[in-house]
């Protein structure tokens, strides 16, 4: 039987983390001939190129450079780039990871194409239909052929779309599989002392979400909220991109010069950010993938969000969803640090081998549906 012609999708910081394992697992079961392509949502070196050395991802083969965009601009760049890739490569399955715009824009190029395409990480859901990474997770689940799932709330909610039970596979994280490969390196590589910071003497912060920092009024309550947190710790803010042009905007920079405790500094590498986030007291954050590694490391976080699709960070592991009322923010968090956060476990299959059953069902799949080496339309 021929090789699997297979094509991987990264976009966004997010994806890297991903798409990282599933491919060095694919590479060492040897059923595949792989190729990477880039679509370049993120383009900034700390958004983007130290995740690859970090995670010793090949260089992409192909580099879309859609750069940013509104959603329709950015999502219909990355699906006109990517079919040309399709159409040039003939791949004989693409797998795309997590609920960026670039996922969805290349699960719909696929589907028109009738290539079919494998979703890592598929089945979360926050049932706010407001988040574009909701309208992505759907559209990207109906479409895609293969679906893997971190969790067993993954697996009800597609059960309750309707999908069909044979085309999901519960899997575990593969995230985790990236965090407990590098954590040894990540600690030595010594992030706290370089922001200043004791180990265990620290908060992490993060925030991205449009619905937190597009909005004035929410950024001006989130900072409200940070005043008696960053007096009894220092909180390490590494700013996004995008918050960052929002705080400027709404005049807050100002403010954030007046807390002390506060230090702000550049987007992280990953081993940096999980040097720094594992040896943290307390995590706020409004990221989806940050609830899951703070529930692997044991460190309590609070999830500055209404909702999260990871509600198994919930119910299993260290997170508490608290919204962004500036009181409710602050109190908990002071809870937090006084010893009294949650301990949580780690979820089944969160074991750092998600990627090797990725890699199990992708060759199973291949031998079922090319005995004769060659592929048949959906
Ligand atoms: C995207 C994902 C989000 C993910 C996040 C991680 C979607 C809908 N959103 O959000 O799910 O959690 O990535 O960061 O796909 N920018 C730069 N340099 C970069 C990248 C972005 O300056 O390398 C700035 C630009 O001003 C850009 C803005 O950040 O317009 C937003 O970037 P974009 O990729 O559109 O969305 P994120 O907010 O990063």
């Amino acid at each position: 039987m021929r090789p699997l012609r297979l094509v991987h999708v990264v976009g966004a910081r997010p994806n890297f983390m991903k798409i990282a394992p599933v491919m060095r697992a694919v590479a060492a079961a040897g059923f595949a001939a792989q190729r990477l392509v880039h679509t370049g949502q993120h383009y900034d070196v700390s958004m983007s190129d130290v995740f690859f050395s970090d995670l010793g991802m090949p260089v992409p083969d192909v580099h879309l450079g859609v750069g940013s965009g509104s959603h329709a601009e950015q999502t219909a760049r990355v699906m006109i780039g990517f079919e040309k890739v399709c159409l040039a490569e003939a791949p004989d399955l693409v797998v795309v990871a997590g609920d960026v715009n670039s996922t969805l824009a290349c699960a719909i190029d696929c589907a028109k194409l009738w290539i079919p395409c494998a979703h890592v990480e598929a089945g979360l859901r926050s049932f706010d239909l407001r988040m574009p990474e909701e309208v992505n997770r759907i559209v990207t689940d109906r479409l895609c052929e293969l679906l893997f799932t971190p969790s067993p709330d993954a697996d009800e909610n597609l059960r309750r779309e309707g999908t069909d039970p044979a085309r999901v596979f519960r899997v575990g994280n593969v995230m985790i599989d990236t965090l407990l490969a590098h954590l040894p390196r990540a600690r030595a590589c010594g992030a706290p002392a370089r922001l200043g910071v004791e180990p265990n003497g620290y908060a992490v912060l993060t925030l991205h979400r449009p619905s937190n920092v597009d909005d004035p009024a929410i950024l001006r309550g989130l900072l409200d909220a940070l005043e008696p947190i960053q007096a009894r710790v220092p909180v390490v803010f590494p700013v996004h991109p995008r918050t960052r042009a929002r705080l400027e905007e709404a005049g807050l920079l100002a403010r954030i010069g007046a807390l002390p405790g506060l230090r702000l500094c550049e987007p992280l590498g990953y081993l940096e950010f999980l040097g720094l986030t594992s040896q943290a007291r307390l995590v706020l954050t409004d990221s989806g993938g940050l609830q899951e590694e703070s529930t692997a490391l044991g460190i309590p976080c609070l999830t500055l969000r209404e909702s999260t699709e990871r509600p198994i960070t919930v119910t299993e592991g260290t997170n508490t969803v608290v919204g962004t009322d500036p009181a409710r923010v602050a109190a908990e968090a002071l809870r937090a640090l006084a010893g009294a956060g949650k301990a949580g476990r780690t979820p089944a299959l969160w074991d750092g081998r998600a990627s090797e059953r990725i890699a199990g069902v992708l060759q199973a799949w291949w031998s079922a549906r090319a005995p004769d080496g060659g592929p048949r339309p959906r």
